[in-house]
C-alpha cells in the first residue's frame, strides 16, 4: 500500500504568530476529527520549523517538512540551509525542485540531483517536484518533458534510494492560478510517471512510490482528484494557509 500524503507548502507566507495560529488550528482539528491513514506534512519557511515542530509534537499523523535544502553539506555558503540542519530540527521531508525554485532561482536538473543526494544522506524524504509550463502542455509534449526532468535528476539513484522518494506532479499552469488539471489529466500524467519509473526500476518499485498532485487543489476538487488510481495525495499551496480548507483536503480520500 502506497502512503497517502497531503503536504502543505506555505511558500513565503506567515509571520510568527500567523504560522503558530495556523499550526495550532490544524493540530486541534486533526485531534478532534481524526483522519485515517493519511500523512499530513507541514512545510513552513525555515524560520518556522522549530516552532511548528513543538506544536505538532505527539500528533503522529502530522510531520514536518521544509521547502528547500542546500546541495552542499556544510560550510561557507551564506544564507543556505543544509539537509542535516533540517533533520536536527525535526524535519522528515523536504520539497526539492518546486517550479518556483526552478524558474526564479534557476535550479537545474543537475543541481536537484545534488539536493536529492543531500536529503537522502540525511534521512529526509525528498518530495521531488516535476511539471510542465503551459506552452509545453499546449504543444502536447508534456509527458516527454516531465519524463526528461525525472530521468535527468533521478535516474542515477539506486533502487533503494528511489523507493524513498515522493514525487509531486505540478503542472505549472495550474499553480496558484485557480486553474486545476482535470482529474483525468492528473491521472494520465501520474500513470505516465509511474510507467517511466517502472521502465527503469521495475514495476514493484514504481508501485511503492507515492505521487502527489499539486496545482490549485482545494476542498471542492480534492476528492475527485484523489480518487484516481495513481494519485496518492496532494501538494497544497494556497489552500494550506487556511486551516479548515487544508484539513478538509486531508480528509478527501
Ligand atoms: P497552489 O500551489 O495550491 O497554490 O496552486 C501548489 C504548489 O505550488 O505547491
Amino acid at each position: 500500500m502506497r502512503k497517502k500524503i497531503v503536504a502543505g507548502n506555505w511558500k513565503m507566507n506567515c509571520l510568527l504568530e500567523e504560522g503558530q495560529k495556523l499550526t495550532s488550528e490544524i493540530v486541534n482539528m486533526i485531534k478532534d476529527e481524526p483522519i485515517k491513514d493519511v500523512k499530513v506534512i507541514l512545510n513552513p519557511p525555515f524560520v518556522h520549523l522549530y516552532g511548528v515542530k513543538k506544536l505538532i509534537a505527539g500528533v503522529d499523523s502530522i510531520a514536518l517538512g521544509a521547502q528547500n535544502c542546500s546541495d552542499k553539506e556544510a560550510g561557507a555558503y551564506t544564507g543556505e540551509t543544509s539537509a542535516a540542519m533540517l533533520g536536527s530540527f525535526g524535519a522528515e521531508y523536504v520539497i526539492i525542485g518546486h517550479s518556483e525554485r526552478r524558474s526564479m532561482f534557476n535550479e537545474s536538473n543537475e543541481l536537484l540531483t545534488e539536493k536529492t543526494k543531500q536529503a537522502l544522506s540525511n534521512n529526509l524524504t525528498p518530495i521531488f517536484c516535476c511539471g510542465e509550463p503551459l506552452e509545453i502542455r499546449e504543444a502536447g509534449t508534456h509527458e516527454d518533458y516531465v519524463k526528461a526532468q525525472l530521468t535527468e535528476s533521478l535516474f542515477g539513484f539506486s533502487e533503494d534510494e528511489i523507493k524513498k522518494l515522493v514525487i509531486a506532479y505540478e503542472p505549472i499552469w495550474a499553480i496558484g492560478t485557480g486553474k486545476t488539471a482535470s482529474s483525468e489529466q492528473a491521472q494520465d500524467m501520474h500513470a505516465a510517471i509511474r510507467k517511466h519509473l517502472s521502465s527503469k526500476y521495475g514495476e514493484a518499485v514504481a508501485e511503492e512510490i507515492s505521487i502527489l498532485y499539486g496545482g490549485s487543489c482545494k476542498p471542492s476538487n480534492a476528492k475527485e482528484i484523489f480518487s484516481k488510481a495513481d494519485v496518492d495525495g496532494g501538494l497544497i499551496g494556497g489552500a494550506s494557509l487556511k486551516s479548515r480548507d487544508f484539513v478538509d483536503i486531508a480528509k478527501s480520500f
